[in-house]
């Protein structure tokens, strides 16, 4: 059984950007109330990059000192590579603001992709102290054009992986091996946020949202109990009946 999933579309990316802080914001100070911290997982590419600097600009120091920041996906190469997700969240957020290192959870770059997938499994282990699955506060996704989501790729083996909570992933048409979390932990979450904007995203967003095709990665991202958001901008959301 899988939830309802949320649509909101927003005429400009300014009030996108201003709605997913509010909406983060929101979840935060809940979490706070409830277990003192506030557990996110965030993704690369290029979309979050005005949205990470929104939050370092918005979001009190008060929060991100009870904030756990981890990654929803990386590239297998070290931080400094420029395609690098944790490198670019450094650059376009952490930079901005003061987060203790003990707060910050990147997935671990190992001499393979396989060898990081198990470090960052056995660091999520230990954070969530073993729970069945961990219950993250906050995720947030994006999706390519191909349907996919996190490093989970259309016909990947690693949309298979139902027990682990990480996997690596080959794909040949991306540079680099990827290290991802898998369905069981994104669909576990309290909130699974996608920020979706373009025009080039309309055609999938229709597939996914309102036609929910089984052929796309992300159609899979179903919260068991959680929250799911889709936000999207007027162009990504152009294809969907009014
Ligand atoms: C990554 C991301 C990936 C991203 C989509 C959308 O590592 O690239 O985690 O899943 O969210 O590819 O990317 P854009 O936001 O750049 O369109």
């Amino acid at each position: 059984m899988s939830v309802k999933p949320q649509i909101q579309i927003f005429k400009s990316q300014a009030s996108m950007i201003t709605g997913f802080i509010n909406l983060w914001q929101d979840v935060a100070r809940e979490a706070l109330i409830h277990t003192g911290r506030f557990t996110i997982a965030v993704s690369g590419g290029k979309t979050p990059i005005p949205y990470f600097k929104g939050l370092a600009d918005k979001i009190p120091a008060t929060i991100w000192q009870n904030t756990h920041l981890f990654l929803v996906d990386e590239r297998h190469v070290p931080f400094t590579d420029p395609d690098s997700n944790y490198g670019m969240i450094q650059k376009n957020l952490l930079d901005r603001l003061e987060m203790s290192e003990s707060n910050l959870h990147p997935i671990p770059y190992e001499k393979t992709a396989e060898l990081s997938a198990k470090a960052y499994e056995a660091g999520l282990k230990q954070f969530f102290g073993n729970a069945s699955l961990p219950e993250f506060d906050f995720i947030m996704l994006g999706l390519g054009t191909d349907g996919h989501t996190a490093s989970l790729f259309p016909k990947n083996p690693a949309l298979k992986e139902m027990m682990k909570w990480t996997a690596s992933a080959e794909q040949t048409d991306v540079p680099h091996r990827r290290i991802t979390l898998t369905y069981p932990v994104l669909n576990a979450a309290k909130n699974v946020v996608f920020v979706v904007e373009g025009e080039e995203k309309s055609q999938r967003i229709k597939d996914i949202v309102s036609d929910r095709k089984k052929a796309y990665p992300a159609t899979q991202i179903q919260t068991t109990t959680g929250k799911l958001i889709w936000m999207l901008d007027d162009q990504a959301a152009s294809l969907l009946s009014k």
